[in-house]
Formats: C-alpha cells, sequence, structure tokens
C-alpha cells in the first residue's frame, strides 16, 4: 500500500502548525495597529483642536505682579445658541485676598475660574489682572501668575517627582521639596518606599484622597504664584482629610491672592468675602458673618443646609 508513515505524517501536522502559528501572529499584530491607528486618530484630532481663543498681536507685560483681579460686567456663555450661562459678573480681588464662590451646581462657579485662566473667551466685559486686559498678555504670561487645583485632580502614573513638575526640567528637586514642606505634604512623601521618586498608580490610586489633593497642592505652588485658583472636590471627605487639607490649603493661600470654589465650611468661614452665585449672577456678597445675618438670604439657607448635613454626619 502506498502511503505515509505515521511519522511523516506527525511531522507534516507539526510542520504545517509551524507555518501558520506566525500568520496568525500576524493577524493578531494587524488588529494592535488598527486600535493603534484608531487612537491615534482621536489624539491627533484633540491635539489638532484649534483653539477659540487668540493670541494678541503685541502682548503687554506685568511690570510688577501683585494678583490683583477685577471682573467688569463680565458676560459669557460657551455657545452661541444658548442663554448666558454668567450675567453681569463684577467684583475685585485686591491683591493678598482670600475669596470664595458658592452656589448651587451648575451655578456658574467653575465657568468663572475657566474664563479667568482664558480656557475660553468672554462676550462682553472685562477681565483684568494687575489693572492689565488678560486679552492683552500672552497665554502663557496670563497663566504663569496662576497656580490651580482643579474640581477633580489629575494624577497620573509617574513619579511623584514627575506629577509635581509635569516634566518641566527647570524645575528643580529641591524646588519641589520647598513646595512640599509649605504645605506640609513633606512628611507624607518622606515616608513613601522611595519618597518623591514613589511610582503613582494610574490617577494615583495608591494614594488617599487627602494626600493626592496635597501633591495637587504641591504641582500648583512650585512655581510661586501670585494667585491660587482651588476648585474644591464636591465629594465629601472624612474630618480627617478634611483637617489635612483646610490646615494645607490655609498654609498655601497665605500671602497669595486666592479664589476658591468652596464647598467644605471651614474653607468657607476663613474667607474675607464670599460671592453666592445663583444661575449665572452673584446674588449676595460679604463675609460669613454678614451673610449668615440676612433674612432670607441665598447663603443663609446654603449654610443651614450644609449645617445640619455635618450635624447629621458628625
Ligand atoms: N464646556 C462647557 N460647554 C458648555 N456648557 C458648559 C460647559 N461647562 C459648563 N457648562 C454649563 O455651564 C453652566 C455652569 O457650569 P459650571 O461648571 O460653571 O457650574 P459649577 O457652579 O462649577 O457647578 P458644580 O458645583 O457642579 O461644579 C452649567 O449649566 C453647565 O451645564
Ligand atoms: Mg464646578
Amino acid at each position: 500500500m502506498d502511503g505515509v508513515t505515521f511519522g511523516v505524517l506527525v511531522a507534516f501536522i507539526q510542520y504545517a502548525r509551524q507555518f501558520f502559528r506566525p500568520i496568525q501572529g500576524l493577524s493578531e499584530k494587524f488588529n494592535t495597529l488598527q486600535s493603534a491607528l484608531a487612537s491615534s486618530e482621536r489624539i491627533f484630532s484633540v491635539l489638532d483642536t484649534e483653539t477659540k481663543v487668540k493670541e494678541t498681536n503685541n502682548p503687554k507685560q506685568i511690570k510688577n505682579p501683585q494678583g490683583k483681579i477685577e471682573f467688569e460686567n463680565v458676560w459669557f456663555k460657551y455657545n452661541e445658541d444658548e442663554e448666558w450661562i454668567l450675567k453681569d459678573i463684577s467684583f475685585v480681588a485686591e491683591p493678598g485676598d482670600d475669596i470664595a464662590l458658592v452656589g448651587a451646581t451648575g451655578a456658574g462657579k467653575t465657568t468663572i475660574i475657566n474664563i479667568l485662566m482664558r480656557f475660553y473667551d468672554i462676550q462682553k466685559g472685562s477681565i483684568k489682572l494687575d489693572g492689565v486686559d488678560i486679552r492683552d498678555l500672552t497665554l502663557h504670561d496670563l497663566r504663569s501668575h496662576f497656580g490651580l487645583v482643579l474640581q477633580d485632580n489629575a494624577l497620573f502614573s509617574g513619579s511623584i517627582l514627575d506629577n509635581i513638575t509635569l516634566g518641566h526640567p527647570e524645575i528643580t528637586r529641591e524646588q519641589v521639596i520647598e513646595a512640599a514642606h509649605k504645605v506640609e505634604a513633606h512628611r507624607f512623601i518622606e515616608k513613601l518606599p522611595e519618597t518623591y521618586d514613589y511610582v503613582l498608580q494610574e490617577r494615583g490610586a495608591s494614594l488617599s484622597m487627602g494626600q493626592r489633593q496635597l501633591i495637587c497642592f504641591v504641582r500648583a505652588l512650585v512655581y510661586d504664584p501670585e494667585i491660587l485658583i482651588l476648585d474644591e472636590a464636591t465629594s465629601s471627605v472624612d474630618s480627617e482629610t478634611e483637617a489635612l487639607v483646610t490646615e494645607s490649603s490655609r498654609l498655601m493661600m497665605e500671602g497669595r491672592t486666592s479664589i476658591v470654589v468652596a464647598h467644605r465650611l471651614s474653607t468657607i468661614q476663613h474667607a474675607d468675602r464670599i460671592l453666592v452665585m445663583h444661575k449665572g449672577e452673584i446674588r449676595e456678597s460679604g463675609s460669613h458673618q454678614e451673610l449668615i445675618l440676612q433674612e432670607n438670604g441665598i447663603y443663609k439657607k446654603l449654610y443651614e443646609l450644609q449645617y445640619k448635613d455635618q450635624l447629621v454626619a458628625g
């Protein structure tokens, strides 16, 4: 009988397998390539997004930065065809002032920060920094006067040092440590396995919420800005974290103008002035002591609501 031996058959099957394995591998690579292409398309579309704010052609400079902020009859909306998000906002923050913004969700608190940093341009009115319209400054110059801590603090996987410097080579390790000392963050960082080289997990998952917040404080402070902007996280924190963050943010604001979107009572009570926002308007303004006495005041109501919660929680 003409046939193949068992050995030849086995060899054939094995060779055939060996032949197909790289082909299979190739097709897997192709899948990876495809999804990488799809991702890169998205990344490039983000990079290509045209910024709406335009750089001025002949920029002015602030000679002696003090940190004075003036909003004059500011009107703003994100899109052409919608209602005004901010209506006729006017206020002044003198150098060193601590201003708190309070109000219900959607009132426009974060929007005030967005237009102050020129992530968006306003439609009417003016915003001045030390007497200069912010549209007459370069974006880089303008933003260099601010330290910013956002509502959802963004940490990425990488060392603590990188998370603070964001890869800017001109910031030295010494500067980072100095800034960390100022907000009492050095104490906990020092205790981590590799201190400032400790590698964080994605979004800083291996740290507590308070610790993550402190790292963001250090990041905002490392340039020693004249003005500090803090959009407090809305999520409630335990009293230990609260104490830690409160103390650190007080230290951070010392000697600077600060604008804080405040959710925590401890922050609000220490502010020089509280601006109470309601549906895009500043409806009340004053110190905690003044506002709490206003009959039927929005602040009074907000405060009582929160205070009741705190009493229950505590
Ligand atoms: N990028 C955006 N594009 C369009 N509309 C926006 C944008 N960001 C916010 N808005 C709208 O502007 C209004 C004010 O939002 P803003 O984020 O300033 O509120 P907020 O006072 O910070 O609220 P919260 O306390 O929840 O943070 C809301 O109605 C919101 O839907
Ligand atoms: Mg907000």
